[in-house]
């Protein structure tokens, strides 16, 4: 598909105010994150741009040793371009990445787009009772 979609994974792609802003009124998981924090993580991810016609539409970042693990973060693709694939071939980019191969752990969380990552041989985990969290779901809210 060449419909003047492209993904790219440089920093300069991302918009962090557009970024900032879906994340923080539009995600149910990160509404009410700072500014601040949003730009802190882009610059510690390798993120995944998604541009059309030059326009920022899409967006993944991926936390990595880049030998052993990487955690898949905050997918989204922008409401009025949704339903064309987009989301498809942000995560094709992610997952023929050079620095993302032969990773003994791949990782995410989802409310409800496990189809979505079915295609890329994601399951639920095979040993949940192996895993633990620490989880404060409503840090942004309170702060
Ligand atoms: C999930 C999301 C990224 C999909 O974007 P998209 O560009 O519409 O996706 P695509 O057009 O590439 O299609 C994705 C495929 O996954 C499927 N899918 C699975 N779960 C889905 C979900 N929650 N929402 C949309 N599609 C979903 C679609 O049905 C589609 O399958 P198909 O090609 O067989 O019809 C987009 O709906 C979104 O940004 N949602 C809000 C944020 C979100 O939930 N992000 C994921 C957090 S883990």
């Amino acid at each position: 598909m060449s419909d003047g979609f492209v993904v790219r994974t440089d920093r300069e792609a991302v918009d962090v105010d557009l970024v900032h802003h879906w994340l923080s009124t539009e995600s149910y998981w990160a509404a009410g994150i700072p500014r601040d924090t949003v730009a802190r993580a882009i610059a510690n991810s390798l993120c995944f741009t998604g541009l059309l016609d030059g326009r920022q539409v899409a967006f993944a970042r991926v936390i990595s040793d880049f030998a052993t693990f990487a955690y898949l973060a905050d997918v989204f693709v922008l409401d009025e371009v949704r339903g064309r694939g987009y989301a498809t071939q942000l995560m094709d980019a992610v997952f023929v990445h050079s620095d993302l191969q032969g990773l003994r752990r791949f990782m995410l969380a989802t409310r409800d787009a496990h189809a979505l990552y079915a295609r890329y041989d994601f399951t639920s985990p095979a040993k949940p009772a192996s895993l633990m969290e620490r989880y404060a779901p409503d840090i942004y809210r309170s702060a």
